[in-house]
C-alpha cells in the first residue's frame, strides 16, 4: 500500500528526499477521492517522478453553518485510489492541530480574484484555502501542483497566490471529469439522495442550453444568465449564482465571447453544487 505520513515534519522530510530524484508534483485534496482526483494523480505522474497527495479536510475554509462536521471521509478507500493512480506517498494528518498548531495566527488573504462568485457567498473560504495551500507548498516545495477546474475560481486564486508570494510551485489546472450524464465529479455528490441524483444534472443541462443559445448568436449576458437560472429553478434547485465572467480576472462581461465562462452554484436540498464551463467549448 502507498506509504502514508501523518506528521508535517515527516511530510517535509519525505518531500525533501523525493526532490533529490527530480521534480516533485503535489495533488492537494480533502479526501473522499473520486475519478477526478485520480485523473489529477495520473496527470501528475506524467510531470514528475514523485507524486505526493495530501488528504486533509481543512477547517479554515468552511463557514460556521457549512458541512465541515459531515464532510465525507474514507481514508482506506482513498489510499487504495492513490495507490492505483500512481501516488508515491500520501500526507494525511490525523488532526487539524498538525496543520494549525496551538498559537497559529497567520493567514493568507487573497485579493480581488477571491471576491466574486464563491468568495461572495462563502466569506473567508478562499482565505482558508490560500492559507492551507500555502502551507502545503511551503512544506513540500513541490515543483508543480495540480487542481481540478471544477473549482475554477480556487485554481485562479491559488495560482495568483503562488506567483504573488514567490512560492516556486507551478499551479496547473486540469479539466473537469464528469459522470456519463454530465454531473461534475465532486466528493459532495455523496450527499445526494437517489431521488435527488438525477436532478443534479440540471447544472450541466443549463451549461449546454446556454452554450446552444450562445452559438445561435445570443450575446446579451443577462439573457444567457437568465436562461441558466431558469433551467436550474425548473429542476427545483435554488440558485446561488449563475454568472458569466471572463476566464482570467473573473470580471463580468458586457459581450460574451467563446472564452467567457458560465459559473453556476445551486442548492439541491442542503447540497451545494458548483460547475463552470467556457461558452465556446
Ligand atoms: O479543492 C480542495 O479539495 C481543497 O479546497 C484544497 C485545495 C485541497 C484545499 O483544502
Amino acid at each position: 500500500m502507498v506509504p502514508v505520513v501523518k506528521a508535517s515534519h515527516d511530510f517535509r522530510r519525505a518531500c525533501q528526499e523525493a526532490r533529490v530524484d527530480g521534480p516533485l508534483a503535489l495533488v492537494p485534496t480533502m479526501g473522499y477521492l473520486h475519478d477526478g482526483h485520480a485523473s489529477l494523480i495520473r496527470a501528475a505522474r506524467n510531470l514528475a517522478p514523485t507524486v505526493a497527495v495530501t488528504i486533509f479536510v481543512n477547517p479554515t475554509q468552511f463557514g460556521p453553518n457549512e458541512d465541515l462536521s459531515r464532510y465525507p471521509r474514507d481514508l482506506e478507500s482513498d489510499l487504495r485510489r492513490c495507490e492505483s493512480a500512481g501516488a508515491s506517498f500520501v500526507f494525511a494528518p490525523d488532526s487539524p492541530v498538525e496543520i494549525y498548531p496551538a498559537g497559529f495566527q497567520t493567514y493568507v488573504e487573497p485579493g480581488p480574484l477571491a471576491a466574486p462568485l464563491c468568495g461572495a457567498r462563502r466569506p473567508g473560504h478562499f482565505r482558508g484555502v490560500a492559507t492551507v495551500v500555502s502551507k502545503l507548498f511551503a512544506l513540500s516545495r513541490a515543483d508543480v501542483a495540480l487542481f481540478g477546474e471544477k473549482d475554477y475560481q480556487q485554481l485562479l486564486v491559488i495560482r495568483r497566490m503562488a506567483a504573488d508570494l514567490d512560492l516556486g510551485t507551478e499551479v496547473i489546472g486540469r479539466p473537469i471529469v464528469r459522470e456519463r450524464d454530465g454531473l461534475a465529479l465532486s466528493s459532495r455528490n455523496a450527499y445526494l439522495s437517489p431521488e435527488d441524483r438525477p436532478r443534479a444534472t440540471a447544472l450541466w443541462k443549463a451549461i449546454l442550453a446556454v452554450r446552444e443559445r450562445f452559438h445561435a448568436g445570443e450575446r446579451d449576458p443577462a439573457a444567457l444568465e437568465g436562461l441558466a437560472r431558469q433551467g436550474l429553478e425548473r429542476a427545483g434547485l435554488v440558485v446561488d449564482y449563475a454568472e458569466l465572467r471572463d476566464p482570467i480576472e473573473l470580471q463580468p462581461v458586457s459581450r460574451p465571447d467563446p472564452t467567457t465562462r458560465l459559473f453556476l452554484a445551486a442548492f439541491l436540498g442542503k447540497t451545494r453544487l458548483i460547475d463552470n464551463a467556457a461558452l465556446g467549448e
